[in-house]
């Protein structure tokens, strides 16, 4: 794909299993990429393991869940790096429960890291994008924001309100060269996935066409085709990468 020359990609959860291949992926595609990660010991180990793949992105760190925190941080590595051009919208957990049980802390923190993470790194890259007349915003949301899936009430709402919040914000900034879409993966091959009770998850594969759990390259791909200069007219899109597990 071809990149925005000298364009400078922010991925939020970096060090997790999708964010470590995006962030591998857009490196090879040319970018200088910024990784932001919440777990000082966990980014060193992960930085170490990049160094001795021959990646060196940049890290800084910040709880995407908090506004300011993520301001301080996007003003950062504005002045550290550059203005950001693509913004990956990564980040994210699950607290998975039986609704009747569910916390609301346990909701909570699912709205703040997987929903508010969303408006607050947007909200602080978008102004800056307009200025510059270009930019890429993709969500990483889930294939069961778009179906149902049993223990993620507080999962599935807040990975479904990232499409309606893709698709308002899409129309609203069209004009200013930038576009916003969500990507929906359904099972990858990642911790957050392995996860699963062993039994729950052999279910699940059962229901996946394909056969199999996807691969993260797989969604870096579609993230890297979604950041190409070349995916202009794509704006307010869903797409999914499910193996043929949710068809509509
Ligand atoms: N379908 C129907 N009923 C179910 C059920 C299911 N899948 N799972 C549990 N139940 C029933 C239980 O039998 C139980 O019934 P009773 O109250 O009558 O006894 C009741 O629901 C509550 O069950 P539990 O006490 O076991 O519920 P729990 O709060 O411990 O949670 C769960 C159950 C662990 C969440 C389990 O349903 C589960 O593992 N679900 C899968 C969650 C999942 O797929 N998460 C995806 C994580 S990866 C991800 O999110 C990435 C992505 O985007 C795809």
């Amino acid at each position: 794909m071809t990149k925005h020359k000298h364009s400078i990609a922010l991925v939020t959860g970096a060090t997790g299993g999708l964010g470590t291949h995006m962030v591998k992926r857009l490196i090879d595609d040319g970018y200088e990429v910024v990784g932001n990660y919440r777990n000082p010991e966990k980014a060193e180990a992960w930085a170490e393991e990049m160094k001795k793949e021959g990646y060196r992105p940049h890290l800084y760190q910040a709880d995407v869940s908090d506004y300011e925190q993520v301001g301080k941080m996007v003003a950062q590595i504005e002045e550290e790096v550059g203005p950001i051009e693509v913004l990956v919208n990564n980040a994210g957990i699950t607290r998975d429960g039986a609704f009747k049980k569910m916390s609301l802390e346990h909701w909570e923190e699912v709205m703040r890291s997987n929903l508010y993470s969303v408006f607050n790194c947007s909200r602080h890259v978008i102004n800056r994008m307009i200025e510059m007349n270009y930019g890429r915003i993709i969500n990483i949301s889930s294939v069961n924001g778009q179906r149902a899936q049993f223990g993620q009430v507080n999962y599935a709402a807040a990975k479904a309100g990232m499409h309606g919040f893709t698709k308002t914000l899409a129309i609203e900034v069209a004009r200013h060269g930038i576009t916003v879409n969500t990507i929906s993966p359904g099972y990858i091959a990642t911790d957050m996935v392995m996860a699963v009770a062993e039994e729950v998850r052999a279910k699940i594969v059962q229901g996946i066409p394909v056969g199999r759990l996807g691969g993260t390259h797989e969604i870096a791909h579609l993230v890297s085709f979604l950041a190409s200069e070349e995916a202009a007219f794509i704006t307010g899109a869903n797409y999914a990468i499910n193996g043929g597990q949710h068809v509509y």
